[in-house]
């Protein structure tokens, strides 16, 4: 059993808080991940649910035992550090076993883990070399060979992806997801990429200055996120955001009175909450029109073309916009668009706080 419960926990450094008052309930095999901003407090927590840095108030439950003051080694926890941290003088096959022969597992048991980890992650011909002999990429899979190698209760994993190169990026990530489903182990996976967090996760934990800001499943983190942080955090590119204001029955663009034609219950959502919002539109749920009618009129700044789809850059009220379109559509910089916000798709965020209007 290895469901992780953290509750009250609070991480200061000196008079420093990195985590304020965090409280989160993982389940047994579950597979998390943490995004958000450098210096959230990321790393911080991983190391805190390892056992390598001390709480300074609150409670960490691993399965139904409190570990506040259980040290690492007695956890049954692996982490693949965010630089690897591999021992310089040993060899990668050595690396990978080293922890196996303190704990006894017999010599044959120990090769056998050690090769199924090398085939997984394409280390095998490295097994000899020394780290130094490696390059960073070939490093970071050693250190993921390493806690695979230990069966553990939970792993722990620190962007461990974030060497390598595009395509053994997919392809480990892909190996990752399937090795969760086959070990059933509770994994936490910390990471900045969006396709990572939304692909590998059962539930996102976002968190900006050491706060849960929303843990969902990365569907909803992505349809109804709980705030306009995490609605600009998830997804790529980014939401758009306008100051939108409701101006008799109409809704319009607080800027330069730009109509947009939001549902009812957006308009209703607005109106409760004093006529004065930001609205939230993805670039991908705005449809091209065919003109000006119930249609926004843009003028194309800048276009660039990802092959399965276009992306498309204009100014709308004094925003920097984007919207994702058709490939086949292919418009100059100069053009004039025709662009509506799919109903239904549509945020609305509080002015003062960011808090979804619902
Ligand atoms: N030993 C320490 N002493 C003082 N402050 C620290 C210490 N370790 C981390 N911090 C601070 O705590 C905050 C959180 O750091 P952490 O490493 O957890 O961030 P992170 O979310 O992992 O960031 P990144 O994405 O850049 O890895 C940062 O502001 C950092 O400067
Ligand atoms: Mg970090």
């Amino acid at each position: 059993m290895a469901s992780i419960s953290i509750r009250n926990l609070i991480k200061r450094y000196g008079n420093y808080t990195v985590i304020p008052a965090l409280n989160l309930e993982i389940a047994d095999h579950e597979f998390i991940v943490f995004v958000g901003p450098s210096g959230c407090g990321k790393s911080t927590l991983l190391r805190i649910i390892a056992g390598l840095e001390p709480i300074s108030a609150g409670d960490l439950y691993i399965g139904d035992d409190r570990v506040n003051g259980v040290p690492a080694a007695r956890r049954d926890i692996a982490m693949v550090f965010q630089d690897y941290a591999l021992y310089p003088h040993m060899r990668v096959y050595e690396n990978m076993s080293f922890a196996l022969e303190l704990r006894g597992v017999p010599k044959t048991e120990i090769a056998a883990r050690v090769k199924r980890a090398a085939a997984l992650l394409h280390i095998e011909p490295y097994l000899d070399r020394k780290p130094k002999e490696l390059s960073g990429g070939q490093r970071q899979r050693v250190a993921m060979g390493r806690a695979i190698v230990r069966n553990p209760k939970v792993f722990l994993f620190d962007e461990p992806l974030s060497n390598l190169d595009a395509k053994l990026r997919a392809q480990v990530r892909a190996e990752i997801k399937t090795l969760s489903q086959q070990l059933k182990t509770t994994m936490i996976f910390v990471t900045h990429d969006q396709v990572e967090a939304m692909t590998m996760a059962d539930r996102i934990v976002v968190l900006q200055g050491g706060s849960v800001q929303q843990y969902d499943t990365p569907e909803l983190v992505y349809e109804r996120p709980a705030n306009q942080f995490v609605a600009g955090f998830i997804g790529s590119p980014t939401m758009n955001f306008f100051p939108a204001e409701l101006r008799g029955e109409r809704v319009v663009l607080s800027h330069d009175g730009t109509a947009v034609g939001l549902n009812g219950a957006a308009q209703a959502r607005l109106k409760n909450a004093g006529g004065k919002a930001v609205l939230g539109i993805r670039p991908e749920h705005f449809a091209v029109a065919p003109d000006a009618s119930e249609a926004i009129e843009v003028t194309v700044k800048l276009v660039e073309p990802l092959g399965s789809d276009t992306l498309v850059h204009f100014e709308l009220a004094g925003v920097s916009a984007i919207a994702r379109v058709h490939p086949g559509l292919r418009p100059r910089v100069g053009d004039h668009l025709y662009l509506r916000p799919e109903p239904g798709k549509t945020h609305l965020f509080d002015n003062e706080h960011g808090r979804v209007l619902s």
